[in-house]
């Protein structure tokens, strides 16, 4: 039930093994699911499977994926959408079939549809077999924030202002930020077969000592990680320097 704590030396580092981890499970098995995250930390991680690909040494063609969350209210054009995001800096430059591709419809104004939709999609797919994460400051995952209890399934979240705030800087202002967000629930998120987190910078530091070795409560969204038995958390030094290793 342990979770695998690997800190290394630099963002740099920290893209390499994680692109190698997803490599990996897609040389296993070319037909896998992975389950993806938007935000700062998985972009390096994403240029190194970008770089296998065009080389030749993996290839995406049978890959299904499922994205973590999306904005409610912005269309998938919209350049601060995640389906926007994972275009730029994945699929359109992999040869995967775009529509094996999967996030949810942040256009869909009907949450219960929207939300219900995609996890009978997953569903219907078999389940994830590994999911990707990276990890909130306030230790969200998804956009699952810190509540009274862990949401289990996809659904509709209000963003919180310490996560409007810090996804600001994306926007060409606050009021621009949506103030909500589809999610995938810690249930679907558990229910992957293998995890990944991913974290990087001080900022980090702090959260990640608190999921490694803190109490398990939905305050803390992601310490429910330490339920799942295949869970590795990959940091840099500066988000790893509260953890012994
Ligand atoms: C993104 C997501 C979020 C981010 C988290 C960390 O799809 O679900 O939970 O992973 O906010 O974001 P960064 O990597 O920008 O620090």
């Amino acid at each position: 039930m342990a979770i695998d704590l690997i800190i290394v030396d630099n963002y740099e580092e920290l893209s390499q093994r994680a692109a190698d981890i997803i490599a990996s499970c897609v040389e296993a098995d070319p037909a896998c699911t992975l389950g993806l995250a938007t935000g700062t930390s998985p972009i390096g991680l994403y240029a190194k499977l970008v770089e296998k690909c065009q080389a030749g040494e993996i290839s995406f063609k049978d890959v299904t994926t499922f994205n973590l969350d999306e904005y409610r209210g912005l269309n998938p054009e919209h350049n601060q959408s995640y389906r926007y995001f994972m275009n730029h800096h994945l699929f359109d430059k992999v040869d995967i079939n775009k529509e094996a591709t999967h996030v949810p419809d942040g256009a869909d104004p009907d949450a219960e549809h929207a939300c219900a939709i995609y996890e009978q999609l997953i569903e219907r797919n078999g389940g994830i077999d590994l999911q990707l994460l990276g990890l909130g400051h306030n230790g969200h995952i998804g956009f699952n924030e810190p509540q009274d209890d862990f949401p289990a399934k996809t659904h509709l979240v209000q963003l919180t202002q310490r996560t409007i705030e810090a996804n600001s800087r994306l926007f060409d202002s606050i009021d621009d930020v949506p103030r909500e967000a589809y999610t995938m629930g810690i249930g679907t998120i558990m229910a992957a077969r293998s995890i990944l987190l991913v974290a990087t910078g001080s900022s980090k530091a702090q959260i990640v000592h608190d999921v490694m070795y803190g109490l398990v409560t939905p305050q803390v969204p992601a310490s429910i990680l330490k339920f799942h038995p295949n869970v590795t958390i990959i940091v840099d030094k500066e988000a790893g320097a509260l953890c012994q290793q």
